[in-house]
């Protein structure tokens, strides 16, 4: 389990749920894989991977410098530098090097409004990784207009935040979040080059997906 998500720390178990999942998925990956987690934050999916798996290294990139400093400091507490490289910026500005076993974009696309944006992002990313690599990406999605589902997420935000920072999350959802339909998602994937998306993993809108690098 990793560490507590700051403001959002009473949701974490839902946080650790999408991580074990993952584990899982990755379990049988070499001992020696190398990762790439894009769009890594201050690091928990790096630091809750690097934890469970001693012999993976990991390339992390983000565009957030002051995110990315957390993250470092927090990967050298946990003992963890040797096998992490942090780059800030993005997947276009990564230095080259040796293809990826797999990828892990949490929580990243969903903020790129633009859907052209959103593929390169992706065909980035699997232009990173070895042919038939795992990629795991989640995001929010949603119906378009499902009432039930929006209502439900206001509720979660309800739950884990001050009131008016939670209200001021829901109203903002359309304007800061590019929220799909899954299908839509799925579609993106695969005009991405990634081979049979498939949903892992669902806590109200928030979706993890599956696929492979074609
Ligand atoms: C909600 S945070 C998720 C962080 C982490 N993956 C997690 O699961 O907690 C989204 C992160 O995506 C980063 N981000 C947004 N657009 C990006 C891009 N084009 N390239 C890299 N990182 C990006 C943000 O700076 C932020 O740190």
């Amino acid at each position: 389990m990793s560490e507590g998500s700051g403001r959002f720390h009473k949701l974490d178990a839902m946080r650790d749920a999408l991580h074990l999942m993952s584990r899982i998925i990755l379990s049988e990956l070499p001992d020696d894989a190398h990762i790439l987690c894009a769009g890594v934050g201050d690091g928990p999916e790096l630091l809750d991977f690097a934890a469970a798996n001693p012999g993976w290294r990991f390339t992390a990139f983000d565009i957030d410098q002051e995110a990315l400093q957390r993250g470092q400091e927090k990967i050298a507490a946990a003992g963890l530098a040797a096998r992490c490289t942090l780059h800030c910026g993005t997947i276009d500005t990564l230095p080259q090097g040796e293809p990826f076993d797999a990828a892990t974009a949490f929580l990243v696309s969903h903020f790129m409004l633009d859907i052209d944006e959103r593929r390169r992002f992706f065909s980035g990313i699997g232009g990173r990784m070895k042919p038939g690599a795992i990629l795991l990406s989640a995001d929010i999605a949603s119906r378009t207009n499902d009432e039930g589902w929006l209502d439900l997420w206001g509720r979660m935000l309800r739950y884990a935040l001050p009131p008016e920072a939670a209200n001021r999350m829901r109203a903002a959802l359309y304007d800061k979040v590019a929220v799909l339909t899954p299908e839509e998602v799925g579609e993106l994937l695969t005009s991405a080059g990634f081979r049979a998306p498939r949903l892992f993993f669902q806590n109200l809108l928030m979706h993890g997906w599956y696929a492979t690098r074609a």
